[in-house]
């Protein structure tokens, strides 16, 4: 998309008067008033579509009692197709929604740890709990746990994966979008990189999936998770994605052995054998009402198309970095994304050595709802199917505002648990 460089709120009113997804935010409930919500990243906004597949789904419940489980019971798997097609670039069969993605990241990690030998690469930058699943899986297997060290903003590089698999690795788990810094990873050659060392790669797909062009078949990717309540705008503690590729999904058993991946589950049998195909990494029973939720926002992302909403989400990020560029910097701030729009997600981050109490102000006193995260970022999350670039004009210039008159010095130092 050809940038023209905004220098005036007219020009971003301008912006969105030629966005060709600019009728997609009459879809959410986001108010009429002076808020501007920025944390599209960590929760999605309500949209009507999801709420509407909500309220059906609990009047079948009302209507149909237990009845409707001859209908419900496939749902992670035909909502997992769905998304699968919608925002993962995944053949169907592929991909299964239910449980979170820290539960699914362990039946992944522990499966690939019982079929390969050697260690587990990670990246300490990633999202904790990421880190803390391997740790554990580490320690109760007895494998090695290697971390890369790597760029806070750039992050992780095919060359650092590469040597970090020295000598062969049984798994690389990485982050496709970083959580903090918002950098997109080189998925085909870090995948390449991690396979050449005889490594399982799995990814962490939370801050990608809805917000870029993943397309893990393509990149071969053999595993991955990722949450839905973000970018696919399921609603808070929607059940995650899980995917294994088509090939892999004999050689590898969850280490769960539950009724809902059992060969023929309604038989109750004495022994457990695991169902062929996907299936075969459910647990227990899925969460039937908000997989409704999840179908509405793959549906949503279909219909808005994931090209445009890539190339959306580079115009709203490259926006704010222009911005940050030409407001912020001179005010103690400094880029925490990468500056190539192909290398970024759908949020950026703004980095000052007073981040947490500027954010505050920020919720308590202009109306703008980021979040921060330890130790200086705040992130803004450009949801592209409902943030508009006078909305990143506005929610910047109310950042300079508080800065620049010294308001955020009033709030109170970090005290809360959450943004
Ligand atoms: C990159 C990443 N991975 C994992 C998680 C954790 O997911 P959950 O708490 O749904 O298991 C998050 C949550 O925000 C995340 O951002």
């Amino acid at each position: 998309m050809a940038r023209t460089a905004v220098t005036t709120r007219a020009d971003a009113v301008a912006l969105d008067a030629a966005d060709p997804l600019a009728a997609f935010r009459d879809r959410f409930e986001l108010g009429e008033g002076r808020r501007i919500y920025v944390d599209g990243n960590s929760l999605g906004a309500l949209a009507h579509d999801a709420q509407a597949a909500l309220e059906a789904r609990i009047g079948e419940w009302g209507d149909r009692l237990v009845t409707g489980w001859h209908d419900w019971v496939d749902a992670p798997v035909t909502v997992g197709d769905r998304l699968a097609g919608a925002a993962l670039g995944a053949g169907p069969g592929q991909v299964i929604v239910s449980d979170s993605t820290t539960v699914n990241l362990y039946k992944l990690a522990a499966a690939a740890l019982d079929a390969r030998p050697g260690a587990i690469v990670c990246d300490p930058a990633d999202f904790p709990t990421d880190r803390y699943v391997l740790q554990g899986l580490s320690a109760r297997m007895g494998r090695e746990l290697r971390m890369l060290d790597t760029d806070p903003v750039a992050g992780p590089q095919p060359a650092e994966v590469e040597r970090a698999c020295a000598g062969g690795a049984a798994l690389v788990v990485l982050s496709a979008v970083n959580y903090r810094s918002g950098s997109f990873a080189r998925m085909a050659e870090i995948t390449a990189a991690g396979h050449a060392a005889g490594a399982l790669v799995l990814w962490d797909l939370c801050h990608a999936a809805g917000a870029v062009e993943v397309d893990l078949d393509a990149v071969g990717a053999d595993l991955a998770v990722g949450c839905t309540y973000k970018y696919l705008n399921a609603g808070p503690g929607s059940p995650a994605l899980l995917y294994v590729r088509s090939g892999l999904q004999a050689e590898l058993r969850s280490p769960i052995w539950g009724w809902f991946s059992q060969a023929d589950q309604f038989a109750m049998g004495p022994e457990y054998e695991p169902v062929e195909g996907i299936g075969r990494f459910l647990a227990g029973t899925p969460p039937i009402v908000a997989l409704a939720a999840v179908d509405a926002g793959a549906a949503m992302l279909a219909d808005a198309g994931l090209a445009r909403v890539r190339a959306k989400a580079a115009a709203l990020t490259s926006l704010a970095v222009d911005l940050h560029d030409q407001r912020l910097a001179p005010l103690g701030f400094t880029l925490g994304t990468p500056r190539e729009p192909e290398r970024r997600g759908a949020h950026v981050s703004l980095r000052h050595p007073d981040a947490w109490r500027i954010c505050r102000a920020l919720i308590d006193r202009a109306d703008v709802i980021p979040d921060f995260r330890a130790p200086d970022s705040i992130r803004f999350g450009l949801a592209p199917l409902y943030t508009r670039h006078v909305d990143v004009w506005d929610a910047v210039d109310r950042l300079a505002d508080i800065v620049e008159s010294g308001e955020h010095e009033g709030s109170e130092a970090a005290t809360a648990r959450v943004t």
